[in-house]
């Protein structure tokens, strides 16, 4: 039974930062060179969906230890070096191409193996001869439930190890079936892996490569060939961190294209020159008036300056192309997508799925649906400007997209929606099946939703380890707000203060040495640090004996507060130029003197005992209470629980009860 989503148009600009999932492609290729390396490998910020359960579902069945924390985006996973300690087994690949291909290839090294896969009714038509062949040629049997020999799914494998010597794979329906065998071709010593045909989606066959050598084994092309001229088991990099996912990406990059002026959204840890070949879409996206800014570790999205129409070929970033299609109709000229043919054999004909959702907006396409239909051959296609076709489509009600289990369909168009058409708010497109995001991205339409609130400011306040900073920083993470540990600040001033000679007795050696000092920012994720001349202090040196006895001390001097102020104040204007959803700022007056006016102020408390404890835990001797008092007596903004803030007592609460109780707070906000 489908559903049906309606999307809300924005009325406003797009805020906030972009929470997108790791790679499905990087996932994959990861857990399977994890599990052919020798030893424990731990992905961080891996992606969660269907495609990446279905592989750690089927290497749980294959007898491997995987290990997958959802909540923390990470999986654990021992790998034995290429042996496969099941010689039997039934699996179910779904409709998870990377999945079906990677396993395929994989299972073959199993000496002795006898094993079922199957696919859901869309993978059963999907390529796989051409990876088959290649495995034949290698010493497996691949026949049908039946006996026969097979050309797709269901199979049966009956294996006996990879034999040396050179396989030829025609790849020209599907990159995976070549990358399938280039992760395999290590662990089979002299086996080596030629092309026949073209190859297409060449930035995924490079990414495997990269891949491989990351984990200990470069592949090179000799005369034509691939070989690994040192075979043998992978070598875990113990943690490996995937990139988020740049396909994902692409409908963030396109989103302010629709939502207007002053919208700004930012993509954390996206790298223009990372793994993925999809992060080409930028410079479409740039020839068609993207306003991009890379900064180190993220890039953020502005309004577009244009929406040009133009002639683009997809062939080598094609999962892309149906961001750009479905913006298309609102573009001045037509636009021309080229070197897509191979996506008619994906999750389903994406090219006629594309054409056939167009028309049915009112928008022409050529070819249209209907040519497509007849003929599988054609691999171009072209839209045309039809705002106002659209506009009559979808005067009496929103026009329903059917998504053909094709996340890709569901989420370009979720992204077209998004575009106030008719000028109030009406919505004028729903998304059948939205669920079907789950493929690569479970909480699409969740994340789209984040982009739509204003601007919040939360401050936290509270003595001495009374959970500030771990709070902020969780609910930082959870909500994509900028966090600035305030506390930070005073121990980096006072550092350098000591450094200078200066002390809180002689206000003299204070004012000489605080105009010397440089302050900037530096954003590292969600985390906003104090720069002095372009630095960001060392964690150890903030926390040391001596900064931890005069800290309070400088922190009490008005001349030091009043250095501070505008800074700290300035960091909203921060957050926002980067593109974050909101800011958490923690320390000892935010409520009530740097952000008294914040949607949200909570003061946390702990007994004296538990926070001597808890810093005792870290290692640190702190003298909690002593702080506490100098903070809470001072004239110059005291530490207090400003009027209006909650209160938090942490005590016999863990850190997620305190983050959930605050989120219950933002929501009440956003509300
Ligand atoms: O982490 P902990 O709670 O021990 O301290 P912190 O947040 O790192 O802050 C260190 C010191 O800076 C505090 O004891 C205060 O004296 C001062 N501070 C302040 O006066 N005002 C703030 N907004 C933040 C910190
Ligand atoms: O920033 P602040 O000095 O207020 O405290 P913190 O550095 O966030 O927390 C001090 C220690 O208390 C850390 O080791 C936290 O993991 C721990 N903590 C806890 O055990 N329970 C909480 N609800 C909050 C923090």
């Amino acid at each position: 039974m489908s559903d049906v989503r309606v999307i809300q148009p924005f009325r406003g600009p797009a805020r906030g930062l972009a929470r997108i999932p790791g790679s499905k492609s990087v996932t994959n290729r990861a857990l399977i060179l994890a599990a052919l390396a020798d030893g424990e490998t731990i992905l961080e910020g891996a992606l969660f969906s269907r495609d990446t359960r279905i592989l750690v579902a089927a290497l749980q069945e294959l007898g491997f230890s995987v290990d997958a924390d959802e909540s923390a985006c990470r999986i654990k996973l021992v790998g034995l070096g290429g042996r496969i300690p099941k010689a039997k087994a039934k699996l179910h690949v779904g409709n998870a191409g990377t999945a079906a291909r990677f396993l395929t290839a994989f299972l073959c090294l199993h000496p002795s193996g006898d094993y079922e896969i199957d696919g859901d009714a869309a993978m059963r038509t999907r390529p796989m001869a051409g990876l088959l062949r290649a495995l034949e040629s290698a010493g497996a049997k691949c026949l049908t439930p039946g006996g026969s020999p097979a050309d797709s799914f269901p199979l049966r494998l009956i294996t006996c190890g990879l034999v040396s010597g050179e396989v030829s794979c025609d790849a020209s329906s599907s990159s995976q079936m070549l990358s399938a065998l280039l992760m395999v071709a290590p662990l089979a010593s002299g086996f080596s892996v030629r092309l026949s045909g073209t190859t297409v989606s060449e930035p995924f066959v490079e990414m495997t490569a990269k891949m491989c050598a990351h984990f200990g084994r470069p592949l090179i092309q000799s005369h034509g060939a691939w070989i690994c001229s040192q075979p043998g088991a992978y070598r875990t990099p113990c943690i490996y961190a995937i990139e988020p996912d740049a396909t994902a990406a692409s409908y963030f990059i396109a989103l302010p294209a629709v939502t207007g002026k002053e919208s700004r959204v930012r993509l954390a840890g996206y790298d223009v020159s990372g793994l993925q070949g999809d992060t080409a879409f930028a410079t479409v996206a740039r020839a068609c008036g993207a306003s991009l800014h890379e900064e180190t570790g993220a890039l953020i999205a502005h309004s577009w300056t244009a929406l040009r129409g133009g002639d683009f070929n997809f062939n080598a970033f094609s999962d892309t192309f149906l961001t750009v299609a479905a913006l298309a109709p609102l573009f001045d000229k037509p636009v021309t997508l080229r070197g897509i043919g191979h996506t008619r054999h994906q999750e389903t004909d994406r090219v006629l799925a594309m054409a056939t959702e167009l028309e049915r907006l009112g928008v022409r396409v050529e070819p249209s649906a209907q040519s497509l239909r007849i003929d599988q051959s054609l691999d171009t296609l072209t839209i045309h400007p039809g705002r106002e076709a659209m506009l009559a489509a979808s005067r009496k009600a929103p026009v329903a997209i059917h998504t053909y289990e094709d996340h890709r369909v569901a989420m370009s168009f979720g992204i077209l929606g998004s575009y106030n058409l008719h000028g109030n708010g009406q919505p004028w497109i729903s998304i059948q099946d939205p669920a079907c995001t789950g493929k690569t991205f479970p909480h699409f339409f969740e994340a789209l939703e984040q982009l739509r609130g204003s601007f919040l400011r939360i401050a936290v306040d509270g003595g001495a380890a009374s959970g500030k900073s771990s709070t902020s920083r969780a609910v930082a993470a959870a909500h994509g707000l900028m966090h600035v540990d305030t506390g930070a600040h005073y121990r980096s001033i006072t550092r350098a203060l000591l450094s200078a000679s200066a002390t809180p007795d002689n206000t003299r050696s204070v004012i000489a040495a605080l105009p010397t000092l440089q302050l900037g920012t530096k954003i590292t994720g969600h985390s906003a640090q104090l720069t002095l001349s372009g630095w960001v202090p060392m964690a150890a040196e903030l926390r040391s004996p001596e900064v931890n006895a005069a800290v309070s001390r400088f922190a009490a001097m008005s001349e030091v507060r009043h250095f501070l102020f505008e800074y700290q104040r300035s960091q909203v204007s921060v957050a926002q130029a980067a593109g974050f959803s909101g800011i958490i700022m923690e320390g000892r007056d935010i409520g009530s003197v740097i952000m008294p006016d914040a949607e949200v102020r909570i003061f946390l408390e702990a007994d004296v005992d538990a926070r001597t404890a808890r810093r005792a835990a870290e290692g640190q001797s702190d003298a909690v209470l002593s702080r506490d008092q100098q903070d809470a007596s001072r004239i110059t903004a005291p530490m207090v629980c400003a009027d209006g803030a909650t209160r938090i007592d942490n005590t016999s609460l863990s850190l997620l009860e305190v983050v959930e109780k605050v989120g219950l707070l933002i929501a009440q906000a956003r509300s």
